[in-house]
């Protein structure tokens, strides 16, 4: 049985100040110690959120990462100075860099590998615009998106690997996916990776669902036999966040 992981994505929102108040408001209602709980907040808020969270379930994660180990990237952050402080996760290519800062499949694969070179999981996103839903070419694209996501991954870090399935189309506009275009997209997803690797690695790989993700959708769309839990926007800044950690309770 894979463990369902439910990670926040807070994206350019909480000053540290903020943030430290939201995870001491949101600690004790996530505290479901049957799933993985991760927060993937702004890089500034990383040590003031991992000290708020001391002592609970909270995973605190990042929100990007560079794919070089050091250097004249000015504004950037390093793979290292994640581990450094105890980041163990990372969203990687969320629809947002690809749109606003120009990331494409080629860069999630090098960040990727990056990731898992210094022991971080990448929670990989991938998802279709409305216009390709409305093609009909929703499977294709995302299966492109996943193939060269993982070139050069090997099966044993493709296993730990996370993968965030998010239709732009539901991202921040309320307009959640059925369950069963979510279950379609994430079956096929689990497939692609059946057939780049094994079924075992896709066995145990963890593939979430995202986009306009509530408390009342939650439970249904984690009890799909692919989805192994969601990333979540603005749902994970309010005490909602709690209702969605605990879908099974
Ligand atoms: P949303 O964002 O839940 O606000 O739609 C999801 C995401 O972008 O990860």
């Amino acid at each position: 049985m894979r463990r369902k992981i439910i990670a926040g994505n807070w994206k350019m929102n909480m000053t540290p100040s903020e943030a430290v108040q939201l995870v001491n408001e949101l600690k004790p209602l996530v505290a479901n110690e049957e799933v993985d709980v991760v927060f993937c907040v702004p890089a500034i808020d990383i040590i003031p959120a991992m000290e708020a969270a001391k002592g609970s379930n909270i995973n605190i994660g990042a929100e990007n990462m560079y794919f070089e180990d050091k250097g004249a990237f000015t504004g950037e952050i390093s793979p290292a100075m994640l581990t450094d402080v105890g980041v163990k996760y990372v969203v990687i290519g969320h629809s947002e860099r690809r749109e606003y800062f120009a990331e494409t499949d080629e860069t999630v694969n090098k960040k990727v590998k990056k990731a898992f070179e210094y022991g971080i999981t990448p929670i990989i996103c991938c998802g279709e615009s409305l216009a390709q839903r409305e093609q009909g070419v929703t499977i294709d694209f995302i299966r492109q998106q996943i193939k060269i996501a993982f070139l050069d991954v090997t099966a044993e870090q493709a296993k730990k690997a996370v993968i965030a399935y998010e239709p732009i189309w539901a991202i921040g506009t309320g307009k959640v996916a059925t369950t069963e275009q979510a279950q379609e997209v994430c079956k096929a997803i689990r497939e692609c990776i059946a057939e780049i690797y094994d079924d075992a690695t896709a066995e145990e790989i963890r593939i979430q669902y995202g986009g306009s993700v509530s408390a009342s959708s939650a439970p249904e769309l984690f009890a799909q036999p692919d989805i192994d839990g969601g990333l979540v926007g603005g749902a994970s800044l309010k005490p909602d966040f709690g209702s969605i950690v605990n879908y099974n309770k």
